[in-house]
């Protein structure tokens, strides 16, 4: 596959750079205004790695909604992975890419009837259901398909619960659901669940499992001839944490409920393969620094920096995923420690970013750093107020160059080598770098009395402090 959209190339770092070593150059560049990511494959790569070493049993089948990156999909294609699409264009993106449909499982329970329809003319036979009027629609949209009916067990604690919208009780309505398929002749191949996103509760996949487990016998019963679990998604995905609890559960539950091979056991990862994948890097562009304190009029009370991405933008998860986020100043500073808070850069006063931290006294220019900003962040993210949704840069280690650059759907042209400083803007909105780009005429800003000295670049200003006024 001929790569066409040269800003999603992958750059083949040498050994002395990094992540944190690219956002360095591409930020002191002094070029760079807009915020950035940088997206590190060889991290999903490892991510991958542990999951076959901790769940050897459990295919992944990654969830598309949490990252619809083209790369994400192509570096997942590569690896071997199945996919979990909620809608006919995450179906259609998949597709795309290569990845044969007998990988992708339409793991949404309630189906608009075209994306059905999409469906069942690109080969997605596997589906899941989880009430009656489902089954119907299947029937006539669908009748060949594949039929997994997803149950709800909720975890007692997890970042975003979905239990409340998905998922048919395991002891009442299942046992209806079976009934009924089998009356209209389809095809029921398995059970799915999703104990909830961000799961803090792993011995919940042992009571869903044994859940399972029933409807298995139930179901066989009644004729089907059941091969199919779906342990849904739930597995964290931040540095620092891990899924070896979830893992040893699991492990636990499939060699007691389901000790042979002839299940086939998949499940539906999103935030594990991806949150830590990408950095954000953001840039203070206007400060607001308060001086509430009656005795000491001019010392600074709170600072308020205002950045350039905010909650209409990456940072969307804080208010759609329950993330907290930890603001990381680029420069480890020696200033000194103010309480501050950081707002988005639109009009909204609902766009904070960090409510109160103690954190270094920092200027305009400076960059602040998100790490573990992969998941549920990209895919939600609008262009609100005119600031544009961060641009991705993509990155990897030659290791992984070497693992991938024949693995498809990637193949030699997706990378780049060598980190050239051209190459390591190639993608992002640097200045001088679109010859199209209109530019406003030059704007004499010293009669302000704020501007000092003329800029060194074209976005960065000197920023001098004044007395208050009384
Ligand atoms: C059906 C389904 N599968 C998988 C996922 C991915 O979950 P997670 O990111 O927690 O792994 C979701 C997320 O909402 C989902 O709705």
């Amino acid at each position: 596959m001929k790569v066409t959209n040269l800003d999603e190339r992958i750059h083949v770092l040498d050994s002395a750079s990094s992540v944190m070593s690219v956002i360095t150059e591409i930020a002191e560049s002094g070029l760079q205004e807009e915020a950035f990511y940088v997206l590190d494959i060889g991290d999903i790569v490892k991510k991958h790695q542990i999951w076959k070493e901790k769940m050897p049993r459990v295919e992944p089948y990654y969830a598309v909604k949490c990252n619809d990156s083209l790369i994400v999909i192509e570096v997942l294609a590569s690896l071997g992975i199945g996919f979990d699409c909620a809608s006919k264009v995450e179906i259609n993106k998949v597709l795309e890419v290569g990845v044969d449909a007998s990988k992708i499982i339409f793991a949404n329970p309630a189906k608009p009837a075209s994306h059905i329809r999409q469906a069942a003319a690109a080969g997605v036979d596997t589906m899941t259901v989880d009430n009656e009027s489902e089954l119907h629609k299947i029937k006539k949209l669908h009748p060949s398909a594949k039929i997994v009916i997803r149950i709800r067990c909720d975890a007692e604690v997890a970042q975003c619960q979905l239990g409340m919208k998905f998922g048919c009780d395991p002891v009442y309505e299942a046992p209806t659901l079976l009934r009924l398929a089998s009356m209209l002749n389809l095809n029921v191949v398995g059970v799915s669940f999703h104990v909830g996103s961000g799961c803090q509760d792993p011995p919940v996949f042992y009571r869903a499992i044994g859940h399972a487990r029933a409807i298995f016998e139930m179901a066989k019963e009644i004729g089907y001839k059941p091969y199919l679990l779906d342990l849904g998604g739930g597995y964290p995905g931040d540095k620092g944490t891990s899924i070896d609890k979830i893992a040893d559960v699991i492990n636990c539950a499939l060699s007691e409920y389901f000790p042979n091979d002839d299940v086939h056991i998949i499940a539906e990862p999103g935030r594990f393969y991806v949150a830590s994948a990408f950095t954000l890097a953001t840039s203070i562009h206007s400060k607001r620094s308060v001086r509430s304190d009656k005795m000491s009029p001019h010392s600074v009370t709170h600072n308020m920096y205002y950045i350039n991405d905010g909650v209409y933008g990456s940072f969307n998860c804080l208010l759609y995923d329950h993330q907290h986020v930890t603001p990381i100043p680029l420069k480890s500073g020696c200033g000194k420690m103010i309480p501050s808070s950081i707002w988005g850069p639109t009009c909204d006063g609902l766009d904070q970013v960090v409510e109160n931290m103690l954190i270094q006294d920092m200027d305009l220019g400076d960059w602040i750093i998100f790490e573990n900003m992969g998941a549920y962040t990209l895919p939600v993210a609008s262009p609100f107020n005119g600031f544009p949704i961060p641009k991705v840069h993509v990155v990897a280690e030659e290791s992984v160059w070497l693992l991938l650059k024949d693995a498809l759907p990637l193949t030699e042209d997706h990378f780049v080598i060598g980190t050239t400083p051209a190459n390591l803007r190639l993608g992002l909105d640097i200045g001088g770098s679109k010859a199209d780009q209109w530019a406003p005429p030059p704007v004499d800003l010293n009669s302000s009395g704020i501007i000092n000295d003329p800029p060194s670049s074209p976005f960065i200003y000197e920023y001098v402090e004044v007395e208050p006024i009384n």
